[in-house]
């Protein structure tokens, strides 16, 4: 990276925002008391809310990238042909130089690549372990009958601790459940960086490892490449032998362990919409691809438009800049460090894309079936316009025998959408968070009053406790 250099070739300390803006979204003001209203309207769902009524939006880092003039110039240049677009040669051509898959093939988000992959893998009695699914993962593995396993190391489950790779998969664990498992095991995945458990990196050589496994045992391997750049990275900063390589290299290698990759591109290809699924296997390729062109769209389009192909063949150009990598994890480390100098416990260390507050540690007042976690969100909205997302009882709590119980953990996670706020918004953040501090012991917890079957916490509604 090169930073910003002062007169006596030091280093700045200052880490700026690597763009300047040229086209601007304006932000409606509200006051408070809109937004207890509004809140109230909204049933205490932030989901429910109109995002023109959301001051700062961090619900998710997906799809919600500004895009460059050179993303917005190769929209124009986006070639409509149903079949054999320039726009998929260029798309295909950006996917093959940082993954070298045999076969790309588009589709409309990560999710639509995951239930294309897990159509042709998939079915009942199927076990794929993982270090985490992800939740979309999860449920199409389970949509096709089969079932997901979660093999993170120990450490990844804890939020205090500061292990560099708290994605890592446990390589060991992974080895005794295909010696158990083995005939049932249609692929081993790895997702990178691990987003359900804060978005923490997977070392390169935790990598190499577990793809040693999966082929010794026969499997194919598959990479959840969602913030492939962001763990490129980390790995980078943190792992031994890695800092003088280019994460470009770093990158091609992680996939070189690889025989094949989910990827939604609305994380790090600065795209607003697509993914793809690409593999090696001729013959598994083959299924997918007739089960592309029955659910997404021909081949060559996969469910984009040609202007979406163009847009992420640029991005994945951009997304491996340095000095945007530095910048995008400082981010959420600059956070971070406030929130904790505040008292306001996180999840450590930082992760690339979001920063994850641990509600139930800061609201201990508030038992987990009253919902610290979304009890902390609605109060950022409540007191400074932010939308977050509760990660925990609201979520996770519900049992499929209908009974309810504490998640793991009750966390905040505010996703930073990619090249869109600046670090005058990072500080309003942390100064929305100094106002609940002072008064958190006031702070009540909230009742489900509807609730859907199942993945309530996008409709279930809530009246809050006196
Ligand atoms: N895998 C990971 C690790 C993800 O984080 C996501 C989406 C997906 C797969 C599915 O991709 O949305 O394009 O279908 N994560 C978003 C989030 C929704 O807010 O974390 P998709």
């Amino acid at each position: 990276m090169v930073r910003a250099q002062s007169r006596t070739g030091q280093c700045m300390k200052t880490i700026i925002e690597p763009f300047r803006i040229k086209t601007v979204e304006p932000i409606r003001m509200t006051t408070r008391e809109e937004r207890q209203h509004l809140l109230a309207a909204a049933a205490y769902n932030l989901f429910a809310l109109k995002s023109d009524d959301v001051l700062i939006d961090l619900l998710t880092d997906s799809g919600t990238s500004a895009m460059s003039t050179a993303q917005v110039a190769a929209l124009v240049s986006g070639d409509e042909s149903y079949a054999g677009s320039p726009s998929f040669f260029r798309f295909e051509s950006a996917v093959k130089n940082l993954f070298p898959f045999k076969h790309v093939l588009p589709t409309h988000q990560g999710r639509a690549a995951e239930a294309i992959l897990f159509s042709v893998l998939g079915g009942k009695g199927k076990n794929v372990p993982s270090n985490t699914h992800f939740d979309t993962t999860r449920a199409n593995i389970e949509a096709s009958g089969a079932e997901g396993f979660d093999l993170v190391i120990a450490e990844g489950l804890d939020p205090r601790n500061e292990h560099p790779f708290k994605g890592n998969m446990d390589v060991a664990r992974l080895d005794a459940f295909l010696a158990k498992h083995g005939d049932s095991v249609p692929c081993v995945m790895l997702t990178v960086t691990n987003n359900a458990g804060g978005g923490q990196p997977v070392s390169l050589e935790n990598i190499r490892a577990t793809a040693a496994v999966a082929h010794k045992h026969g499997k194919p391997f598959i990479i959840d490449g969602c913030r492939f750049a962001e763990n490129a990275y980390f790995i980078k900063l943190r792992e031994k032998g890695q800092q003088n390589r280019k994460v470009e290299d770093i990158v091609r290698e992680m996939f070189q362990n690889a025989d094949g990759m989910t990827m939604s591109a609305k994380k790090d290809a600065f795209a607003n919409i697509g993914g793809w699924l690409a593999l090696n296997d001729d013959v598994l390729a083959q299924s997918a691809r007739e089960r592309l062109i029955l659910t997404e769209g021909f081949p060559t389009y996969g469910g984009l438009a040609g202007r979406d192909l163009d847009a992420i063949a640029q991005g994945l150009k951009e997304i491996i800049d340095e000095d945007y990598l530095a910048y995008r994890l400082r981010t959420s480390a600059y956070i971070a460090e406030r929130l904790e100098a505040l008292g306001v416990p996180t999840v450590r260390p930082s992760g690339g894309h979001a920063i994850f507050v641990d509600a139930r540690a800061f609201l201990p007042h508030i038992p987990p079936l009253q919902y610290p976690g979304h009890a902390l969100a609605a109060a950022l909205y409540l007191e400074g316009g932010i939308r977050s997302c509760e990660i925990g009882t609201v979520m996770f709590g519900m049992q499929s025998d209908g009974h309810e119980q504490a998640a793991p953990m009750d966390l905040v996670r505010m996703a930073m959408p990619r090249r869109v706020y600046t670090q005058s918004h990072a500080d309003y953040v942390v100064e929305v968070f100094e106002e609940i501090a002072a008064e958190k012991d006031r702070l009540r917890g909230l009742k489900i009053v509807w609730q859907p079957q199942r993945m309530r916490h996008f409709s279930a509604k809530f009246e809050p406790l006196r």
